[in-house]
């Protein structure tokens, strides 16, 4: 019975310890999600591919844009645009599955990122834009 009664205790510890190790770090997070979602495309440090995919390192157009992105991420954006006075006109599919937290661990990583100094979002602010898609 003891035993048994030091097992739950244990499994209870080992249980708190796995949730303390699970919270992840926001930016960690965001870099994990960069990584799954996104670096295929943009690239390890946000640099882009060529004419093809804009940049994200040094990009105008997440300041210009701000408003849209949370948007842009879960939905996808083909539309002719203009980052760093270079047009790009392909097409980029949005990740539909992730979360509030996640768009805003994502955008949070990219707007602080490869010399990326932009405002971060909050979760508040990811929630009242991604109504207005
Ligand atoms: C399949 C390739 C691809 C993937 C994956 C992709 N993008 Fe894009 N992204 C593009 C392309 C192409 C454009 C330009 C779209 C256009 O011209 O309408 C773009 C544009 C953007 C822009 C606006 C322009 C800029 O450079 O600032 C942002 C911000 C952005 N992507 C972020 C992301 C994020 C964050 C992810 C991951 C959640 C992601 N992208 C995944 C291809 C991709």
């Amino acid at each position: 019975m003891t035993k048994i009664k030091h097992l739950g205790a244990v499994s209870g510890l080992f249980a708190l310890f796995l949730v303390a190790a699970c919270q992840p770090n926001p930016y960690k997070e965001g870099e994990r999600l960069y990584k799954v979602n996104c670096s295929n495309c943009h690239m390890d440090h946000g640099e882009g591919l060529h004419a093809l995919i804009p940049p994200l390192a040094g990009a105008d157009y997440l300041k210009n844009n701000r408003d849209q992105l949370p948007c842009l991420v879960i939905h996808g954006i083909h539309d002719t645009i203009v980052v760093n006075g270079k047009v790009y006109a392909e097409q980029m599919p949005g990740v539909e599955s992730l979360s509030e937290i996640q768009v805003a661990n994502i955008l949070n990583f990219i707007n602080t990122s490869w010399g990326n100094q932009n405002q971060p979002f909050m979760i508040e602010e990811v929630r009242t834009l991604l109504k207005k898609c």
